[in-house]
């Protein structure tokens, strides 16, 4: 049977937790994907060791973010750990050799985490891994031949740039053999901080500023009862926090197919246009839905950790499936380039 569905291809740093803010602006967006198109996700855990990062942690917070993107609904069969593909650090070295240097020290996201490396190591120490960081992002993308990429507009630069090397590599080959990959930007709700408004929901603001998909049910509660409403300055329409509510009522409702929440906040948005809402009942709706949401994510995430090992064992067998495809490409690539194959 041919596969003529597109290939999709995303990755995901092994980082902390996934919040509301990640869950609506980005990984809702991966589960959704997959009714559609080939979909293949991975962990990047190669990317991680960029940065100055904790040797012990660093496994386990790989297996804690597979645990977490199951439960949230990625498939098994999508899913896969960028170190079980060595491949992609394979097709990497070739690639350096097929990019400027010029073209990698213009990356912003080169100079931003340069900058965060310094001062996070204390001794000046920036990885050369660092530096070279899109190219490997640039081979995770290629390997696949995939066709579009779900990234937020932060990764722009580094899709021109896989675009960048497939092109040269091409022309240097005399073959178009590698697919120049699209983004695929699709339009997600950006969730703000509730107890800051003016900023993003995100975890480096620190604990307050972000809520956690897997968080306790008291601990939603706590932080959506205690959400910035109104600042006390006259705005026009609606303020940040209040429509910032409204859109994570909405967004959980619709997950969770719960019409009366659905119908709640359309009331709700009546009133607040007649200036009667009364913010007591937005949050209490909001945080109904919320938490109707994330213990759906938390059951399925019991479940999946009463099994430890099944789930290593299914997603090590997706690895080794997925590596077909990637060990495919290497092959030709080295045919294409030069490079001599080992034959097993
Ligand atoms: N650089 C991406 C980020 O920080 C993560 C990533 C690594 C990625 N490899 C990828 C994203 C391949 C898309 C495709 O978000």
């Amino acid at each position: 049977m041919t596969d003529n569905r597109k290939t999709v291809l995303s990755g995901i740093q092994p980082t902390g937790h996934i919040h509301l803010g990640n869950y609506f602006g980005a990984v809702q967006n991966w589960v959704n994907l997959q009714d559609v198109y080939r979909c293949f996700y991975m962990v990047v855990d190669y990317h991680a060791m960029t940065m100055p990062y904790d040797v012990k942690k660093l496994r386990n917070s790989t297996w804690e973010l597979i645990y977490n993107l199951l439960a949230i609904g990625v498939k098994p069969e999508s899913l896969f750990i960028q170190s079980l593909v060595p491949e992609h650090t394979e097709l990497c070295w070739i690639f350096n050799c097929f990019c400027s240097h010029g073209n990698l020290s213009r990356m912003t996201q080169f100079k931003d985490k340069s900058q965060q490396s310094k001062e996070s190591s204390k001794e000046d120490f920036i990885s050369v891994g660092i530096f070279d960081y899109p190219v490997l992002q640039a081979a995770d993308i290629l390997i696949y031949k995939a066709d579009a990429v779900p990234v937020g507009k932060d990764q722009e630069q580094h899709l021109e740039l896989s675009r960048t090397i497939a092109q040269r590599f091409n022309n240097q080959v005399g073959k178009e053999y590698f697919v120049l990959p699209e983004t695929l930007f699709t339009e997600t709700p950006k969730i703000l901080s509730t107890a800051d408004p003016s900023k993003k929901m995100s975890k480096s603001a620190g604990e307050k500023h972000y809520i956690s998909c897997f968080a306790d049910e008291a601990r939603i509660r706590k932080q959506i009862k205690s959400a910035v409403t109104d600042t006390g300055e006259a705005t026009e329409g609606m303020s940040p926090g209040v429509e910032n509510l409204f859109m994570l009522l909405n967004g959980s409702a619709k997950v969770n197919g719960n019409q009366s929440h659905l119908d709640a906040a359309a009331k709700m948005l009546k009133d607040h246009e007649q200036g009667i809402l009364k913010y007591s009942e937005l949050k209490a709706h909001t945080a109904d839905a919320i938490v109707e949401l994330t213990n759906g994510f938390k059951k399925k995430k019991d479940e999946l950790l009463q099994d430890k090992r099944a789930v290593k064992d299914q997603i090590k067998a997706s690895s080794a499936a997925i590596r077909k495809v990637a060990q495919e490409t290497v092959k030709e690539v080295k045919e294409l380039t030069g490079l001599l194959n080992v034959k097993y």
